[in-house]
């Protein structure tokens, strides 16, 4: 069978499937989802992999199926302990749906993951692509799993220009898998795709005189591989400037704070911290007095034992150390704890606040 492509000359498609899958069969790494089709582990390591990357994730995967090894277990779980299996990976909204999702599995579909793209795209934080992941990975379903990798595989296949920052775009992508997939393995084919993106079709450099689809190849026939994808920069981070606060009381606990349950980092905890909209003049002085209003804590700062630069999509914080003591008469309330080191371990933090409790800890040392 061949096809015109919108964007490229003639494609082989029988030989371009029969290539690709079988360099997957024959190169793939060995993953701990891929052990078995079961669907919520394949969901949770989907989920794990947006944004994070596969050396990152393998650990905390084991982990978590580990502890939440079904459906059930996960649905049961509390979420602190959910929380804090995700500590560390970020965008930890994808573990609060991820939960809310699993439970209505088990409410509406009697615990098992549909496997229809309509069902399975109402569940919550199961976008096109996860849906796409699942449906072909778990179930053998031929559609599409379009992420960033993929679209920078098929823009070089195809030579497809449409710029992959742009939302619209993923159709154009998503269609040209339509198109391409295979109908007897849509598991291999999407895996594989993924896969030639890890592997060979990287970002910069790719290895095309490794790669198994190079004569199906429009960008490497015409020499443009490192002009593509097309991906227009992104608008400039904000930058937030904080100052956080290690404080201890008069037995050696640790005063920390549970974050709002709605934004970013919902529910996570962190040392007591605030906003500084200037640079202050003075500073120790002028940052007590900003703990003191906004979160009526009483406190006697130390010394700045160090800086923290943490990057999110849309936000960089720099985060000022200190550390301090909350005066006696600082009131049990909600959302603040006051903790021992032992404790400490407990709660689930994000990345930033366990390396300014790193830096506490290694400055006790000093
Ligand atoms: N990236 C996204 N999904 C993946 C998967 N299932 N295997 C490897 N890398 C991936």
């Amino acid at each position: 069978m061949i096809i015109e492509h919108e964007n490229s000359d003639k494609i082989n498609i029988n030989a371009f499937q029969s290539d690709l899958i079988s360099w997957f069969k024959r190169e793939q790494r060995d993953l701990p989802w891929r052990k078995d089709q079961d669907p919520y582990k394949v969901w949770v390591s989907e989920i794990m992999l947006q944004q994070t990357r596969v050396d990152t994730v393998i650990p905390f995967f084991n982990r978590f199926i580990d502890w939440f090894p079904t459906i059930d277990a996960l649905a049961d779980a509390d979420e602190d302990k959910v929380l804090k299996a995700w500590e560390g990976l970020g965008y930890y909204s994808r573990v609060r749906n991820l939960q809310s999702a699993v439970k209505e599995v088990r409410e509406k579909y009697n615990g098992e993951v549909p496997n229809t793209p309509k069902e399975i795209a109402e569940l919550k934080g199961v976008g096109p692509y996860t849906a796409g992941a699942i449906l072909s990975i778990a179930y053998g379903v031929p559609e599409p799993a379009v992420d960033g990798n993929v679209m920078r595989v098929l823009s070089r296949i195809l030579s497809i220009w449409d710029d992959i920052a742009k939302p619209s775009s993923r159709k154009i992508f998503e269609q040209a898998v339509r198109d391409l997939i295979s109908h007897d393995d849509p598991s291999a084919f999407n895996q594989a795709l993924m896969e030639l993106g890890a592997l060979i079709c990287t970002p910069t450099s790719p290895s095309c005189l490794l790669c198994p689809v190079r004569e199906h190849c429009q960008a490497f026939f015409e020499g443009v591989q490192e002009e593509l994808p097309v991906k227009t920069k992104k608008t400039k981070t904000r930058k937030v400037q904080l100052a956080a606060a290690v404080l201890l009381n008069s037995d050696g606990k640790i005063l920390i704070h549970k974050r709002p349950a709605s934004g970013l980092l919902a529910n996570l905890w962190e040392f007591p911290n605030v906003e500084l909209h200037h640079s202050l003049q003075n500073e120790r002085e002028q940052v007590s007095n900003l703990f003191s209003q906004e979160l009526k804590l009483n406190t006697e700062l130390d010394k700045i034992i160090g800086q923290i630069d943490h990057v999110f999509s849309h936000l960089v914080w720099n985060i000022k150390v200190y550390t301090g003591k909350i005066s006696a008469d600082f009131q049990d309330r909600m959302d603040w704890r006051l903790v021992s080191f032992d404790e400490m371990e407990e709660f689930a933090f994000p990345v930033s606040y366990q390396k300014i409790y790193q830096m506490f800890r290694n400055s006790l040392e000093e």
